[in-house]
């Protein structure tokens, strides 16, 4: 299938940083630099700024979505946040299952696929994230972890539902460490990642499932990589910080780096 007739997607992810005052401000400054690009432009950013940040951009060309979310529709949960609560402050879609949210929290697939499915009941679009280790990939484990990933986390995900579900692949190798996959490493488990969604769904859903490669994304690299014709976009940590890069990521097709 023609890449084209998916949409390409760059998304960003803050992380811990950006008080709300930081964060209007870089919306503000960010909206007219993107308003003409033909790429979708997804911010997920930290709780306390959503009511803020999305009120911001209402109406214009930035979407605005969190970072994490709990299974539950509400409880006692001290230090949780509920799917309806992100909505209810403005958020369109929810990061699920970042790399930092398995490793350092011990998130597992049975959970983030819990996530995954109030996410959607909630009226979120998941971005789920799956991802090798360093030490898997060494192990020549690299598609059989993303196969287990794929399959458990997205256990009971009905047709319709994929189509509002994306994907990102996001080595842990390269989240923060300046190590990037190439552009043909990344194409490569990209194609394999759609082959698994065509075994579980069909080749209809797999060729419109967006699947978004995260991981030391820059502007220099930006542009190879979203040229491969299964990478649909990045999922941009460190780099969507400062409006500068971010800008040039989003406006990869016209900018010239360097
Ligand atoms: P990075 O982070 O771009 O800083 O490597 C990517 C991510 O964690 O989503």
């Amino acid at each position: 299938m023609n890449r084209s007739k998916r949409s390409t997607i760059v998304a960003g992810n803050w992380k811990m940083y950006k008080t709300i005052e930081e964060a209007v401000d870089y919306v503000k400054e960010l909206a007219p630099m993107v308003q003409e690009s033909p790429v979708q432009v997804y911010i997920a950013v930290p709780f306390t700024a959503i009511k803020q940040v999305a009120e911001q951009t209402q109406g214009g060309k930035i979407i605005i979505g969190a970072q994490n979310m709990n299974d539950a529709t509400e409880g006692a949960f001290t230090g949780e946040i509920a799917g309806r609560m992100l909505k209810d402050a403005g958020a369109q879609f929810v990061i699920i299952g970042h790399s930092e949210r398995r490793h350092i929290f011990n998130e597992d697939n049975a959970f983030i696929n819990r996530k995954v499915k109030r996410a959607l009941a909630d009226g979120l679009q998941p971005i789920l994230c799956i991802g090798e280790t360093l030490e898997e990939r060494e192990a020549g484990k690299t598609e059989e972890v993303l196969e287990t990933q794929l399959t458990q986390s997205l256990a009971d995900i009905n047709k319709e539902q994929m189509g509002n579900m994306i994907i990102a692949y996001e080595p842990v190798w390269a989240i923060g460490t300046g190590k990037t996959a190439t552009p043909e490493q990344a194409q490569e488990i990209h194609q394999f990642c759609r082959g698994i969604i065509e075994k579980m769904y069909n080749k209809t859903i797999a060729n419109k499932t967006v699947i978004l490669y995260g991981g030391s994304v820059k502007p220099e690299n930006a542009k190879a990589l979203m040229d491969k014709p299964d990478i649909d976009g990045v999922l941009v940590g460190g780099a969507s910080l400062k409006i500068e890069s971010f800008s040039q990521i989003v406006n990869y097709q016209t900018v010239k780096i360097g």
